[in-house]
């Protein structure tokens, strides 16, 4: 990426790491996910064993504080995430060239670019996206096409050997996870487990592998501008380096997390705090980089079918002490939106879920 610094990339002053941001300080909860690791999850709170009674209170109260939290023994064999950990690092150690022979373009938003974009400000990295079930189908936004839809295959590299195959595996694991997050998130919320599930029906997740080479200038640029995740959940795998910074909702600072061996970092996205009614909130987070060391992490996000109309769930509704807060929207249009500005540099700003907020 050059070592001068390209001012696509430069932070507003505002949003620039500082070196006097939180790093030692409490970080995001760490759940032992082994009550759930052979046993099946209740149909419902009230049929919960002790055990489990007790990590749903766990979940609970870091969705409401955080909207972050670690877990441990989570049930993803390691050497899944070793295999596509070690085929994301040979990928993007091939040249330019050859990453690019599987590049995004306007018309398939999947596989490798690095022109990503967080709030039009260039973030320092490099990625590669794939979707979990194939075809995976989007509407088609505008022009005489609209209402039609466009379904997406994977792009899959040559090189290394082995790619494909390290990430279809591994999409399979992360999945299961993803579901067993679904139904205990479900059950904090008071619901049957089983409540969310028919919504991943033709889910539209996606994997992506990033890569943040070291920067030059770590304290203008970020690896990803602050953001919110759009989905409904996001596991993220992340390698010893560090560099995530979560918003803490106490008191607003920016929190590292710290890596943890053999942990997934799961956060809840936008689309849980609308199911949620707020009761849940998507934190606000970022990468910082660093100049020496290069890092890769791995988010998998678990997104509803493109034809979901995503709105506060009616049991949590009540008319008149709590009216949903959100008008309902089409998760396919909002995501093929955000992912369009994403891609291009763009004078207005992206799409987020307060636009959806009821006047009160
Ligand atoms: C993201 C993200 C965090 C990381 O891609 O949305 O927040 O540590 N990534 O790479
Ligand atoms: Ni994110």
């Amino acid at each position: 990426m050059g070592s001068v610094m390209d001012p696509a990339f430069v932070q507003a002053p505002e949003h620039r790491p500082k070196p006097t941001d939180t790093v030692e300080a409490v970080g995001i909860p760490l759940i032992d996910l082994s009550p759930v690791l052979h046993s099946p999850i209740p149909a419902t709170a009230a049929a919960a064993p002790p055990a489990i009674f007790d990590l749903l209170a766990e979940v609970e109260a870091a969705c409401q504080e955080w909207g972050f939290f670690q877990v441990i023994n989570h049930g993803v064999p390691s050497e899944l995430l070793d295999n596509i950990l070690a085929a994301s690092k040979g990928f993007f150690a091939l040249s330019v060239e050859e990453k690019r022979q599987v590049k995004r373009d306007d018309v398939n938003p999947l596989g490798y670019y690095d022109t990503e974009h967080t709030k039009n400000v260039r973030d320092w990295k490099e990625v590669f996206d794939f979707v979990v079930e194939e075809p995976t189908v989007f509407p088609v936004l505008a022009g005489p096409r609209t209402n039609e839809f466009d379904s997406f295959m994977n792009r899959w590299p040559e090189y290394p050997p082995g790619f494909k195959e390290a990430c279809e595996k591994y999409a399979k694991a992360a999945n299961k996870l993803a579901f067993k997050l679904l139904e205990l998130i479900a059950l904090t919320l008071g619901l049957p487990a089983k409540r969310l599930n028919g919504f991943f029906k033709d889910q539209s997740s996606f994997i992506r592998l990033n890569h943040y080479p070291p920067c030059p200038s770590p304290h203008l640029a970020l690896g990803v501008g602050r953001h919110k995740d759009s989905g409904a959940l996001t596991i993220l795998a992340q390698d010893d380096v560090g560099g995530l910074d979560v918003k803490r909702q106490s008191d607003g600072e920016w929190v590292r997390v710290k890596p943890i061996p053999n942990s997934y970092i799961i956060n809840i996205g936008d689309i849980i705090q609308v199911w949620s009614n707020d009761k849940y909130e998507s934190a606000e987070h970022r990468v910082s980089v660093n100049s020496e060391k290069e890092r890769f992490s791995i988010p998998f996000f678990f997104n509803p079918a493109h034809y979901v109309e995503v709105q506060p769930l009616e049991e949590l509704i009540d008319e008149k002490k709590s009216p949903a807060k959100y008008n309902a929207y089409n998760w396919g249009k909002f995501l093929k939106t955000r992912k369009s500005s994403n891609f291009k540099k763009l004078e207005v700003e992206n799409i987020q879920i307060y636009h959806f907020r009821k006047a009160v």
